[in-house]
């Protein structure tokens, strides 16, 4: 019979011991009938080579031609310009949902399964967009920006996903987290494409909440969601919060889902101060492992694997990060018995929890696109009319607001714009705003069209040619079309305005 393959990077710190538990229980259930792991040269060794992404060119071939990376975790070198292989590996391969699975698990003491609370709910993470592009400069002596971009490719792929894991797992209500009653344009963004989403799993009920309610929600009353899908940023803030409910980072599972490539891994790091030491838990790469052998179609494996750590779970059985108290607590086990104390328990379930349904058979099965020639790129709407109707010019500049006022009323004379607006930090300072407002070096102003000038009666040129004529003056450090996209403002108004 012919295996599925899969690159598997153990990892640095406690990587490789917690990857050669989940291995041996992953051979005791007789995952290995039908996987064939491919071992791949990723993180510390590989960045001390000298090499900035942390993979080799090797391992980069392996994953793209098995299309799943199982990977321990790994250092990222604390400056010297090598970057987190994590996000790396999941921007370059478009792994654009990150699921995480959040649950109660028997003999893992939290405040809520002391008063008797069983928590069972999924985070889905936008991966690729937001502020975490990296995307930031230094704009004047005194202002950094990072520039947060969403796509509504980028929405529409990871609302979609959400859905269709809900739909799998027979999840009936999935929330929105957002921030769109303060970022209208971005987060509106999130929530307006997966408003649409909704409307194709019409058995699903949609609804949403803003992320600093959902955070109070969590904590107070956490079983009121069953999946909540959120951008990048939010997400990893919430998800960190999610881990801290059921047990900390040691009892969470993530995947990295994208359309080619998938990436399984735990949340937690590398450990360092435990490293080597064989104690370490290997309960989150194995349930990561467990997530990869579902979406490989190993339900058979993956039920006997999560029965069996459930029912070891159950009966006290422990590494030394967790359960010490407990009325059965059994002396904590190294990291290699603990996965054999599993692997004893493989068909055997829980009996104070609900064990999950064995299935009779299994088959590996993986469905993910061909390898494109080139970078695609996705379009989500077509055909749009767009205008431009005036710009923002951002200038780094000590001048006072009226100061600034005054030369950009001189520079605009003689040209099809008037100018509209100033503002400081997001504030509008010019034509009205409150002495209370304190401003730093770096201005936004906004030129807009005339009166009489109808929008698109000229390109982007005009707009470059005021931006050169104030470039004589000030520091110019960037600026943005304003532009209408059939009819609609694609931009927003300033506080205050
Ligand atoms: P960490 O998660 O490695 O450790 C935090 C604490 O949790 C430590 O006390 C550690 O002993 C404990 N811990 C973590 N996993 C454990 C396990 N499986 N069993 C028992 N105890 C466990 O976080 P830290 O110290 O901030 O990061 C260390 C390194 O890991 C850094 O180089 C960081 O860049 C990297 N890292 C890698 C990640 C990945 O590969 N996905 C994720 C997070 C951090």
């Amino acid at each position: 019979m012919s295996s599925m393959r899969i690159a598997l990077a153990a990892g640095d710190g406690i990587g490789p011991e917690i990857m050669e538990a989940t291995l041996a229980v992953f051979k005791a259930a007789g995952v290995m009938n039908h996987l064939a792991f491919e071992p791949v040269e990723m993180g510390k060794s590989v960045f001390q080579q000298g090499n900035t992404r942390g993979m080799t060119d090797e391992a980069i071939r392996a994953v793209e031609s098995c299309g799943l990376l199982f990977k321990g975790p790994m250092e990222t070198p604390k400056g010297g310009g090598g970057k987190s292989i994590n996000v790396t590996a999941r921007k370059m391969w478009n792994a654009f949902a990150n699921l995480r699975h959040f649950r109660t698990l028997p003999g893992v003491e939290t405040v809520y399964s002391r008063a008797g609370m069983s928590l069972n709910f999924f985070i889905v993470r936008e991966n690729i967009e937001d502020t975490y592009g990296g995307v930031e400069h230094r704009l004047s002596n005194d202002m950094i920006q990072c520039k947060r971009l969403i796509s509504a490719p980028g929405c529409d792929l990871v609302c979609r996903f959400a859905f269709q894991t809900a739909r799998k797992a027979g999840i009936r209500r999935v929330h929105c987290g957002h921030k769109a009653n303060i970022m209208k344009m971005t987060d509106g963004l999130f929530l307006e494409r997966f408003k649409a989403a909704a409307k194709d799993f019409p058995e699903i009920e949609a609804a949403d909440v803003i992320v600093d309610a959902l955070c109070m929600n969590l904590a107070m009353k956490p079983q009121q969601y069953e999946m909540v899908v959120l951008p990048n940023l939010q997400g990893d803030i919430v998800s960190d919060l999610a881990a801290g409910l059921v047990g900390g980072l040691g009892f969470a599972p993530s995947a990295n889902i994208g359309r080619h490539i998938s990436i399984f891994e735990a949340v937690h790091g590398t450990a360092p101060d435990i490293a080597g030491k064989g104690v370490a838990n290997p309960t989150a790469l194995l349930l990561s492992g467990v997530m990869m052998l579902r979406h490989v179609g190993l339900l058979r494996s993956a039920a006997l694997i999560e029965n069996a750590l459930l029912a070891a779970l159950e009966q006290g059985v422990r590494t030394g990060d967790f359960g010490a108290g407990r009325p059965n607590a059994t002396p904590p086990l190294g990291t290699m018995e603990f996965a054999r104390a599993i692997a004893e328990r493989l068909g055997s379930a829980p009996a104070g929890v609900p064990a999950v349904a064995v299935p009779e058979t299994e088959k590996p099965h993986l469905e993910h696109g061909a390898r494109p020639a080139r970078p695609e790129v996705i379009r989500t709407f077509t055909n749009v009319i767009s205008h431009v109707v005036g710009c923002d010019i951002y200038l780094d500049s000590p001048l006072s607001p009226v100061g600034v006022a005054d030369e950009m009323n001189r520079v605009c004379q003689d040209t099809p714009f008037k100018l509209t607006l100033i503002s400081n930090r997001g504030t509008q300072v010019w034509p009205t705003g409150s002495v209370y407002t304190e401003c730093v070096d770096y201005y936004r102003v906004r030129f807009e069209l005339r009166e009489g000038v109808p929008p698109g009666s000229f390109g982007q040129s005009r707009c470059v040619a005021l931006m050169d004529r104030i470039a004589e003056k000030f520091t110019v450090c960037s600026y943005e079309l304003l532009r209408i996209f059939d009819g609609v403002k694609g931009y927003s108004l300033a506080q205050g305005q």
